[in-house]
Formats: C-alpha cells, structure tokens, sequence
C-alpha cells in the first residue's frame, strides 16, 4: 500500500483485566447502554465487538473476558489491537488475570493506559494498585513513569470523558491508516454454528473493503459473503478498516484468531482444497 491509498481508520481499543474488575460495565457507560447490569457480574463468555463515536471520532472497543479460562482469548485481544485498556478495581488490586493481561500486553508490544475503575466505592487504594503495578514495571507518569492512570467509575460515570480523551490523544499519536481500496483482509474475533444460520463469525477487518458477495479464505475454511450485521444487528453491504461485523456464508465455522482474506470463487476454494488435503496428510503420517 502507497502512501497515496493509505487513509485514517478507527483505532481498535481492547479493554482486559481481571474478571469482574468491571470491564463490561466500562463500556457498557461507554455505549450508554445497559446491558452489564442484565449480566450482573455474570461472566463474559465471548469476545464483544462495538464502535462508539466519541466527539466526531469512532472508536472500535473490544471486551474481554477476565475469567481465569480465556487465557486464549486475552491473548487474540493483545495481538489485534492498537491500544489496551487495562481494567483494575481500585478496591480489588492487582489478580491474577491482570499479571496475565499484562504478559499479553508486553508481548503484543502495545500501547495501554491503566483504568482504576470502582472509584465509588469507599474502599478503595488507589496508591496501594499503583504500587503493586511497579512490580511489574509499570510506573505511573505522576511518580516519574510513562504510564497513564486514570480513575474512572463504571457506576456514577466519573472519569470516562477523561479516559476516552486519553484513548484519542493515543491513537492520534499513532496515525492509524489503512488501505480501503483492495480486498479485505481482518481476522476472526470469534465463530460458532447458529442454529438458524449455519456457521457464523464475528469478523474485524484490518485493510480493504469488505463486500457481501465476496469470497473469503479463511484456514481450511471458504465464506461467499451471504450477509453482514453490525454490532447493531444492522445489515450492512460493506465493511471498511477496523469495523467488526457478523458473516454468514461460511463452509463451516472458522476459529477465532484465524486470518480471513478475500479473494476470487476460483482460488478461495482451490487453496481451501489445498489446505483440505495437507491437513489430511498430516493427520494420516500421525496414525
Ligand atoms: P468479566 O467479564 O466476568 O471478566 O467481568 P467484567 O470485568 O466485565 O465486570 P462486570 O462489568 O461484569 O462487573 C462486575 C461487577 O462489578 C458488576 O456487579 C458490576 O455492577 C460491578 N461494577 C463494575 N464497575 C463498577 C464500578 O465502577 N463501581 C461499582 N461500585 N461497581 C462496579
Ligand atoms: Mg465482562
Ligand atoms: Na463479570
């Protein structure tokens, strides 16, 4: 891609820490919506997709699950994004899946910022999180370091104006482009079998446009583009860099983390018999 095809995409914002440190409920006031409160503290099962317009500006926010089984999950979160939002209870303090978060931060090498979220609560410590955060190099900017804290409460809404600044402030510094004039290419958040629809998968397109009725290769699996949704549950005809949308049409149902690249019918299904065949031989070499 030249410089010239090159233009600004939204930035793409995954919100990790421990479980229940209330990272849906973050973007839950976020969207101003209200659908954490119907999960009350439930678990997240799946990766959640959304785009939010913040003062003229979209941003892509990804939530995670913080429960100790999504290792694998945290793990996509960290490699797909631009920026992390690390989610710690002001009360709570640093857990397990936050010192496991953070792992997948260094190693993804990406940016994040730091939300002490609870700050309603009477019994936070703030300073107490901050110092535990230094055990693992993560230094706040008002002690000398590079990393930006910011207390926010899910609850009363206190700091979120703030933190979707600083979420600006980031992905502005970075410049994020892409080429929306090739065929897409993104990578699967996740898949599962519908019962009505057949194989369905949550899509977030990296380059290129996105159009139904493209194919798609997608590991062993081809897509022709039946219908794309939103996460509105809008049908939309095209996806552009950084949106996240809902396909149907797939030969079977792709594994989330998986590459998806448009293509001709012809080559989608000739590289899906390929690689068809080579799985085939791996397997029959192990029996
Ligand atoms: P998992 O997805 O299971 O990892 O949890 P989560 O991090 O998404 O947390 P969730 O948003 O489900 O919130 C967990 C609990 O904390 C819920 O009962 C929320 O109401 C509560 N909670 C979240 N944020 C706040 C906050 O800022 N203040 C207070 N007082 N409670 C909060
Ligand atoms: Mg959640
Ligand atoms: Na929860």
């Amino acid at each position: 891609d030249t410089e010239e095809t090159l233009q600004p995409r939204s930035p793409i914002v995954t919100v990790m820490g421990h479980v229940d440190h209330g990272k849906t409920s973050l973007l839950d006031r976020i969207r101003q919506a209200d659908v954490a409160s119907g999960e009350a503290g439930g678990i997240t099962q799946h990766i959640g997709a959304y785009q939010v317009t913040v003062n003229g500006n979209r941003i892509t926010f990804i939530d995670t699950p913080g429960h100790a089984a999504f290792t694998a999950m945290r793990a996509r979160g960290a490699n797909l994004t631009d920026l992390v939002i690390l989610v710690v209870a002001a009360d709570d303090g640093v857990m397990p899946q936050t010192v496991e978060a953070i792992n997948h931060i260094k190693a993804a090498d990406v940016p994040f910022v730091v939300a002490l979220n609870k700050m309603d609560k009477n019994d936070v410590n703030p300073d107490k999180v901050m110092q535990q955060l230094t055990e693992y190099n993560i230094v706040p900017e008002e002690w000398g370091g590079d990393t930006m804290f910011i207390p926010v409460s899910a609850k009363t809404g206190l700091g979120i104006e703030d933190l979707l600044e600083r979420v600006l402030l980031i992905a502005e510094i970075h410049d994020l482009r892409a080429n929306p004039h090739r065929l897409a290419e993104g990578v699967v958040i996740e898949g599962e079998l519908d019962k009505g629809r057949g194989a369905v998968a949550t899509v977030l397109v990296q380059k290129g446009t996105l159009r139904t009725g493209d194919y798609l290769i997608c590991g062993t699996n081809w897509c022709k583009v039946r219908t794309m949704t939103d996460y509105r549950g809008r049908r939309v005809e095209e996806a552009y860099p950084s949106m996240p949308v809902e396909i149907t049409g797939w030969s079977d149902v792709p594994e989330a983390g998986e590459k998806v690249q448009a293509c001709d019918e012809k080559i989608a299904k000739e590289i899906t018999n390929l690689r068809l065949n080579e799985k085939k031989l791996e397997e029959q070499k192990k029996n």
